[in-house]
This record gives structure tokens, C-alpha cells and sequence, in this order.
């Protein structure tokens, strides 16, 4: 069984003074050692801070995206190597919002993704379908092709990437795929991957979609579920906390 990763997204929510008391009690909570791997994606004006705050325990910090580019004229862009200078460990990449309101493709996602595995940053591959794709039978279809772009590029690091089935449909919604859907898709992106990689297995395939602290349990109780990404809940120390419990 892999350890497991629960990776809290705060999208664009935070100020200095909301983000000091969430991640104090975090850390608090905590401790010194965790029986499972957790991290917090920050928006990028806010890294220097929450990176001080992390500072010696093991909540690790992460980002919301990265520059498909290396370096020079993108105006508005982020790099690996400027994350990397913060001191991240994790970042989104491809997540749905990214890809619905800002134009990601699956190759924006892949280059992304090759950028991050590059500067020895942890991706988050982001996958997962809309109600209208789920409705028309195509789930599978969807993920499938989202993680093969992904893939193709990056065959011979694939192992080191971690992937997150994010059902569109979910996020923010409130709605959660059931344990059983969850796992079903899962399931699907572990073949997929041992298709690619003999170390498949290790690969952490985290769910997100409005998992929260009365369903993660059974999220994680799944075979194929190694964690979660978790966004409205993670925006409050007592509820990210209880679902960190459940990964325990
Ligand atoms: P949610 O968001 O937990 O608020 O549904 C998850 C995500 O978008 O990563």
C-alpha cells in the first residue's frame, strides 16, 4: 500500500493573515512525523510566507501551476525553477480550472508536467471528466486521453509523477463521486499507467471532488485511492484535519 498524500488546494482563497492561522494550526496538528504525506497548494504571492511557516515540519508546500515555459518573455508566469527556489515540493498541474478557463490542453499539460519532473518538483496530474462527457459514456474515454498526453511525454519518469482523478462534475459542487465510481476510474488509470510503467503500483492516484471530513474515509478505504485533493475543505484547519485523520 502506498503512503498516502492528501494535498490541500486553496485556489485563490487566502491573505498573509488567514493563511498564518491555518497553517500554525496545521503544523500544530501535525507534529513531528506523519503516518501519511500532506501538502499545501498556495497561491504564488503567498509561497515565501507559507514556506517560513512549514519551515521543519513535514507539511509540505506546493503550488497551484507552473510555466510550461523555462525561462523569459511570459508575462504573468511562474517557472519550476522560481517554485523550486521556494521550496516546493508539489504542484498542480492541469487541474479542470486550469484547463477550462485558461485554455490548458493535454500538451500544455504533459510540457507542464515535464517541466515540474525536470526541476525535481512533484506533479499532480490533474484528470477527470465534465457531467455532459460522464453522461455520455465517455469517462473513461476522457481520463484516458487526458493521461496519455501525459504519458507520452513522459514515459521514462512517469513513476515519479503523482495523478488526480478530479470528476468535474464534483469540484466545488458539493456532489461526490461514490467510493465505488471513484475506484472504477481509478482502477482504469492504474492499467493505463502499468501499460506504461513497471512500477505503476507506487504511483499515488489521489481522488478529489468535494471530499470532505464525513466522506474521506471511504474514499480512502478504496484499493486504488492513495490520497486526496482537497479544495473547499482544506480552507479550514478542523475539517482538512479530519480528513488527514482518515488517512492515518
Ligand atoms: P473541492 O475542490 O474539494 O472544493 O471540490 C477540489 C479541487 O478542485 O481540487
Amino acid at each position: 500500500m502506498n503512503k498516502k498524500l492528501i494535498a490541500g488546494n486553496w485556489k485563490m482563497n487566502g491573505s498573509l493573515a488567514a493563511n498564518d492561522a491555518l497553517v500554525r494550526a496545521l503544523v500544530a496538528g501535525l507534529g513531528v512525523q506523519s503516518a501519511c504525506d500532506v501538502a499545501v497548494a498556495v497561491p504564488a504571492p503567498y509561497l515565501a510566507q507559507v514556506q517560513a511557516l512549514v519551515a521543519g515540519s513535514p507539511l509540505a508546500l506546493g503550488a497551484q501551476d507552473v510555466s510550461q515555459h523555462e525561462s523569459g518573455a511570459y508575462t504573468g508566469e511562474v517557472s519550476a525553477v522560481m517554485l523550486r527556489e521556494f521550496g516546493v515540493r508539489y504542484v498542480l498541474v492541469g487541474h479542470s480550472e486550469r484547463r477550462q478557463y485558461h485554455g490548458e490542453t493535454d500538451v500544455h499539460v504533459a510540457v507542464k508536467t515535464q517541466r515540474a519532473l525536470a526541476t525535481g518538483i512533484t506533479p499532480i496530474v490533474c484528470v477527470g471528466e465534465t457531467l455532459a462527457e460522464r453522461e455520455a459514456g465517455q469517462t473513461e474515454a476522457v481520463v484516458r486521453r487526458q493521461l496519455a498526453a501525459v504519458i507520452h511525454l513522459n514515459g521514462h519518469c512517469i513513476s515519479e509523477v503523482v495523478v488526480a482523478y478530479e470528476p468535474v462534475w464534483a469540484i466545488g459542487t458539493g456532489k461526490t463521486a461514490s467510493p465505488e465510481q471513484a475506484q472504477q476510474v481509478h482502477a482504469v488509470l492504474r492499467a493505463q499507467l502499468a501499460a506504461a510503467s513497471p512500477r505503476a503500483s507506487t504511483i499515488r492516484l489521489l481522488y478529489g471532488g468535494s471530499m470532505n471530513a464525513a466522506n474521506a474515509a471511504q474514499l480512502l478505504a478504496q484499493p486504488d485511492i492513495d490520497g486526496g485533493l482537497v479544495g473547499g475543505a482544506s480552507l479550514k484547519a478542523a475539517d482538512f484535519q479530519q480528513i488527514i485523520a482518515a488517512a492515518q
